[in-house]
């Protein structure tokens, strides 16, 4: 038995989809506790690419159960959505289900996710327009719509039509925009609370079950680290924990059932959306690692900002979250550049060094990266599967950020597919 995290040390897209994979083919049950459908995780499998949004990787095997926890907001249409689209490719939905707690994405988040981000201009936070925000500004506002609210049509008409109509009120006296239809949505989305229905299950009571039973689970983590709406970039971050300790509270489980907790990062750093990103590189360098490691968004299709690896970044990951392992992907993306850099500091504008990420943007404002440069290397290292095999730049690389880092690197990727994987 054993009760595992895969969490994202960066900015998000640093790959988790197939560390995850990996581990769920190990694994008993799968759970998602935080986020929606701002995620986007491509996993390559039997020579098939998913990109899946909510639905946890374990459904990619038929006797694995997929758990969506409490901590989850899920948007109704594009689940069903999802599930639809998954079913026409022979995956089974027998095993998935989802918490009555979990917070519903109505129409009126997504429409003022878009008016709001419109209203803040060129301060934009560029989110997924998802409706993730709003629908977690009710959560803790306390007048948020539940699954539990979808499946009973009684109870959802009454609570949707009185949410409805503050937010309408909001829409159109604050933002100028149009009254949504709230008849027209509430029949709509009691439709969908039919068909889900029958995947509705105390998420808490399944996961302490199957740790009690000596299940192998896996909780899988959605966007990452600096993208935690306390931990992170604030406010250019996401509105849920996506850091280890979200897990617990997400699923509804205490942190002693948990053994280990992997961290995974490129070995380079990407970033969609706005907010500061100190080793950006706004050049050749950053275009030649946006193309060869393609570098667009999955949910969106935006080209991600690259730039170099940023251990200021991963060691704040490492602490957080308490990482036991590292897992560093893409190593393969960098190879055919002359020189790679590292950066393993921040100096401050008044020419001060520091080691710790700023708790805050103003304090990170005018920080510019201390880089080590190491040599680049040309070999094609994408069939290599054992660490010994990898050329010695590769591996001085990989020892360096272990060390910078404070933590052992357990996987490197160097490829796409699922075995292309160094385990150590
Ligand atoms: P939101 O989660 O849609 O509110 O977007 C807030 C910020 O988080 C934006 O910068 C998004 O681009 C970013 N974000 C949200 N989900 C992901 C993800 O899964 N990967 C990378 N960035 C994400």
């Amino acid at each position: 038995m054993s009760a595992n995290i895969v969490i994202g040390t960066q900015w998000g897209d640093e790959g988790k989809g197939k560390v995850i994979d990996i581990l769920a083919s190990r694994a008993d049950v799968v759970v998602r506790s935080q986020g929606g459908n701002n995620a986007g995780h491509t996993v390559a499998a039997n020579g098939e690419t998913y990109k899946l949004h909510l639905i946890p990787s374990g459904i990619l095997y038929k006797d694995t159960l997929c758990l969506i926890g409490a901590g989850v907001v899920m948007d109704p249409k594009d689940i069903l959505g999802e599930i639809a689209d998954l079913s026409a490719r022979g995956l089974s939905f027998d095993n998935l289900k989802i918490d009555p707690r979990a917070h519903i994405i109505m129409p009126w988040h997504i429409a003022l996710d878009g008016l709001s981000e419109k209203f803040r201009g060129n301060k934009d936070i560029g989110t997924t327009h998802r409706g993730i925000g709003p629908t977690y500004m009710d959560k803790y506002e306390r007048s948020g719509l539940r699954f539990y609210d979808l499946i009973h049509p009684d109870i959802f008409r009454e609570k949707a039509l009185s949410a409805g109509k503050l937010k309408n009120a909001i829409i159109t006296n604050v933002y100028g925009g149009e009254a949504l239809d709230l008849d027209a949505i509430i029949d709509e989305y009691i439709g969908y609370g039919k068909q889900l229905a029958k995947y509705c299950a105390d998420v808490s009571v399944l996961t302490y079950e199957a740790a009690k039973a000596g299940k192998t689970i896996l909780f899988e983590g959605a966007q990452a680290t600096l993208l935690d709406i306390d931990y992170g970039t604030y406010p250019y971050v996401t509105s849920s924990h996506p850091v280890s300790a979200g897990v617990c509270v997400g699923t509804g489980v205490g942190p002693k059932i948990i053994d280990d907790i992997y961290g995974v990062a490129k070995a380079y750093t990407t970033r969609v959306g706005k907010g500061p990103f100190p080793t950006e590189l706004d050049d050749e360098c950053g275009d030649y690692i946006r193309n060869n490691g393609h570098e667009f968004g999955t949910v969106t299709g935006r080209p991600r900002r690259t730039g170099w690896f940023d251990a200021v970044i991963v060691r704040h990951a490492v602490r957080v979250n308490g990482l036991s392992y590292l897992v560093i992907n893409k190593l393969d993306t960098l190879g055919g550049l002359d020189t790679l850099k590292v950066c393993v500091a921040y100096k401050r504008p008044d020419g001060t060094v520091i080691k710790d990420f700023p708790a805050t943007l103003e304090e990170l404002e005018g920080c510019t990266p201390v880089y080590e440069e190491f040599p680049g290397f040309t070999e094609d290292i994408s069939g290599i599967r054992r660490y010994e095999d990898l050329p010695e730049v590769c591996r001085s690389y990989i020892a360096r950020l272990e060390e910078l880092c404070e933590c052992p690197v357990k996987m490197i990727g160097v490829g796409p597919e699922r075995d292309q994987v160094i385990e150590r």
